[in-house]
């Protein structure tokens, strides 16, 4: 199959798919989602995810009684069921179903959702463009919650003026991106927003971090403004789906490119890592 979605219990193509109108996911976004790379059925980072995932749970109080161990036995039988080698998985577990109340419902019990579809991987090569707009999120992006409009209106706006990402600021302070993680290399450093709760901790960010690490480059988690960002050297978006991908445009103003054997060299890192934590060797 091409694709395939999975309800609690019940397997059928995406287009045949059905959630109960009352799911709190439907109507409050009540619930937390994660997003996973599958290369050949073996999942990239299941552990990072899923302690991410009860982190984000624990946050909303949502009592999900599945353990990890069953969690993964469906996710890799919706993967299965997949024959593209490059996936794109998606699953989120909501609050319940129940009569929309805005407290929680007495009795309900939680709704896995998983879906997933054959994805490439992204090309790393050419330099992207992205926009830069506020960030109105709420207080805690920490937490991968299904509620994402300000992330919706954001990606809509970086599209329509021709761009792959739109930059979050908060009075000048770089967060992140809609639905991505920003790394900048500057005199040598890597820097990044620290993970605190004006950005989602990416999987894919602590990746790139702690490859720096292991290659002598040094780290600095601590936020930069959008002057320091338009002087940097190099800008990567890091995200599961992105992995990481160059930024050459600021809107109209080409910045960067300023230290590409070093963003190459983390780039190609990171593939490695990729690869030999999937235990595959023979990938093109
Ligand atoms: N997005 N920041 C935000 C706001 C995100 O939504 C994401 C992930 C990231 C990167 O996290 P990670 O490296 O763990 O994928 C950072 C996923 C892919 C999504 O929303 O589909």
């Amino acid at each position: 199959m091409e694709n395939i979605g999975y309800y609690n219990g019940t397997f059928a193509s995406l287009e045949q798919l059905t959630i109960p109108a009352l799911d709190r996911g439907v109507y409050f976004g009540d619930g937390v989602y994660e997003a996973l790379r599958v290369e050949r059925h073996r999942f990239f980072a299941l552990q990072e995810h899923l302690s991410r995932f009860r982190a984000s749970l624990a946050f909303l109080r949502i009592d999900f009684m599945m353990t990890d161990a069953e969690l993964t036995q469906i996710l890799q039988q919706v993967a299965d069921r997949v024959e593209s080698d490059s996936q794109q998985l998606y699953f989120q577990v909501t609050r319940g179903t129940a009569i929309r109340t805005h407290a929680f419902p007495e009795k309900a019990e939680a709704n896995l959702l998983a879906f997933t579809r054959g994805v490439p991987l992204a090309d790393l090569t050419e330099y992207r463009r992205v926009t830069v707009l506020a960030d109105m999120r709420w207080g805690h992006c920490n937490i991968k919650s299904l509620n994402l409009i300000p992330s919706v209106m954001a990606a809509q706006s970086a599209k329509e003026r021709g761009c792959a990402e739109a930059v979050f600021h908060k009075n000048g302070l770089v967060s992140e991106c809609s639905s991505s993680n920003l790394l900048m290399l500057k005199d040598g450093v890597l820097r990044t927003a620290p993970a605190d709760a004006q950005i989602l901790p990416g999987v894919t960010r602590a990746h790139f971090l702690m490859l720096a690490r292991e290659l002598n480059i040094p780290v600095d988690e601590t936020a930069f403004t959008l002057d320091e960002m338009e002087a940097a050297d190099e800008l990567m978006i890091t995200s599961t789906s992105a992995h990481g991908l160059p930024v050459g445009f600021v809107d109209d103003r080409a910045v960067c490119r300023r230290d590409e054997a070093l963003l190459r060299k983390l780039q190609k890192a990171y593939r490695e890592y990729f690869w030999d934590t999937l235990g595959i060797s023979d990938h093109i």
